[in-house]
């Protein structure tokens, strides 16, 4: 009964809070002006100096069934005599879109300069990503820095945070607040609204995010992703398993580690680079293709039964909702939490509500004396504008 999703437009803007459940409509194509600026873009980038086949041939498809504006050429990029020239606007402040000038081997470089920067000793980073719908002053992005700075032996943390940015607005919103910062390319598609769940823009950003990291499992670093809506009031890495490659936090815990019926969430996870984990995520990214239409969460959800998992010798443990929590299922104890996790939860603005009240509760619970902490007769006020109900619980 509570499966159900509503009918009012869900707008889902991290892997968390509602899941995808059979039998929903497919996502609609985008609409023409849509179509139509990416033509453009992929256009421009047409004229970058080392693409990556896959973007040509798109370029090249859409260059031939795209309607393209007077004025360009509109021949395939094979038959121009000479690329156009690639179009770097510098912004307002002067500054050039890393993603217009980006080629993929100065990109992959500014990824290793950054992830080195922001490493721990053993190799360890904090990851998060962000779009241009989180990243305003005063949104989620903002409350995600600031738990780290409110909560207990987090604000060392941030060091070696690196956000990866999907967008422009967000990549300059992040240099202004944060240290490490990294825009995560993506030529041919415009991430910068607030997705709407279930559209195939949002999976697509679900899927990319995952194949990158990937990619930093690649480059040997072991990372906690976290989404920038989870709150976070206590150093995690105490509660990681020894010996799990891949942990993650659930929505629902059954009470043991290792059991399959825990349901997972995919905005939390900690995971160690090696060889199983590499290959877990490999076979989790090409999973997208036999569940089309799912996103990332939801296909983890299916292939964590897949003998295959077995068979590549990943050591899976899902984290106890008593220290990684949610709105799905609240941390009880003050005393203990680690993260607290607006998932659970439609829309910016309820989230964003109800984000403000878990802080406050933190800082009314941080400001008790040591007494009264231990007595634990502190609860959370939420959630308020975020909905128990939507779990299926
Ligand atoms: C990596 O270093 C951090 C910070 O010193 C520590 O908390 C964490 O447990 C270490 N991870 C491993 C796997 O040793
Ligand atoms: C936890 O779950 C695993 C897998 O289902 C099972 O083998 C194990 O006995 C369970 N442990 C406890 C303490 O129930
Ligand atoms: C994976 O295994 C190979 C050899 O089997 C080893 O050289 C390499 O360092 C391993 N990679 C990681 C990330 O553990
Ligand atoms: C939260 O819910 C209350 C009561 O239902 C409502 O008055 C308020 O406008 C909501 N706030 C947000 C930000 O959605």
């Amino acid at each position: 009964m509570a499966r159900t999703l509503p009918t009012k437009t869900l707008v889902r803007t991290s892997a968390t809070s509602i899941r995808h459940f059979p039998g929903h409509s497919k996502p609609s194509p985008p609409p023409c002006a849509l179509m139509f600026r990416k033509a453009a873009a992929v256009l421009l980038l047409a004229a970058a100096v080392a693409l990556p086949c896959a973007v040509l041939y798109r370029a090249a498809v859409l260059n031939a069934v795209q309607p393209v504006q007077v004025g360009w050429d509109r021949r395939p990029w094979w038959q121009r005599d000479q690329p156009p020239p690639a179009v770097m606007v510098p912004d307002e402040d002067g500054d050039v879109d890393p993603a217009a000038a980006g080629d993929p081997e100065s990109d992959n470089l500014k990824l290793e300069q950054v992830l080195q920067e922001a490493s721990m000793d053993n190799k360890t980073i904090i990851l998060t990503t962000l779009n241009a719908a989180w990243a305003s002053p005063g949104s989620v992005i903002d409350l995600f820095i600031d738990s780290f700075r409110r909560g207990v032996r987090t604000r060392s943390l941030l060091r070696h945070l690196v956000i990866i940015t999907f967008d422009w607005k967000a990549y300059k919103q992040c240099k202004k607040i944060h240290t490490h910062c990294f825009a995560l390319v993506t030529k041919d598609v415009d991430f910068s609204q607030e997705k709407r769940f279930q559209t195939a823009g949002y999976l697509e950003m679900m899927w990319k995010r995952l194949d990158f990291l990937r990619l930093v499992l690649e480059k040997g670093y072991s990372f906690i992703f976290s989404d920038s809506d989870i709150m976070w009031f206590r150093n995690p890495f105490p509660h990681f398993y020894p010996d799990g490659d891949f942990q993650i936090a659930c929505d629902h815990y059954v009470g043991n580690a290792t059991d399959l019926r825990n349901i997972a969430n995919g905005g939390f996870n900690y995971v160690r680079s090696n060889n199983h984990s590499i290959e877990f995520y490999k076979f989790w990214y090409s999973s997208r293709l036999r569940y089309p239409g799912y996103h990332d969460q939801d296909v983890l959800n299916f292939i964590k039964h897949d003998p295959y998992i077995t068979d590549i010798g990943v050591t899976m443990k899902f984290l106890s909702t008593t220290y990684f929590g949610g709105i799905c299922e609240p941390s009880r104890d003050l005393n203990k939490v680690c993260t607290m996790h607006a998932n659970c939860c439609i829309g910016l603005h309820s989230k964003l509500h109800d984000l403000r009240i878990m802080m406050e509760d933190w800082m009314n619970y941080m400001s008790m004396p040591l007494s009264l902490k231990r007595f634990g007769a502190f609860s959370w006020r939420v959630p308020q504008n975020c909905s128990l109900s939507l779990h299926n619980q």
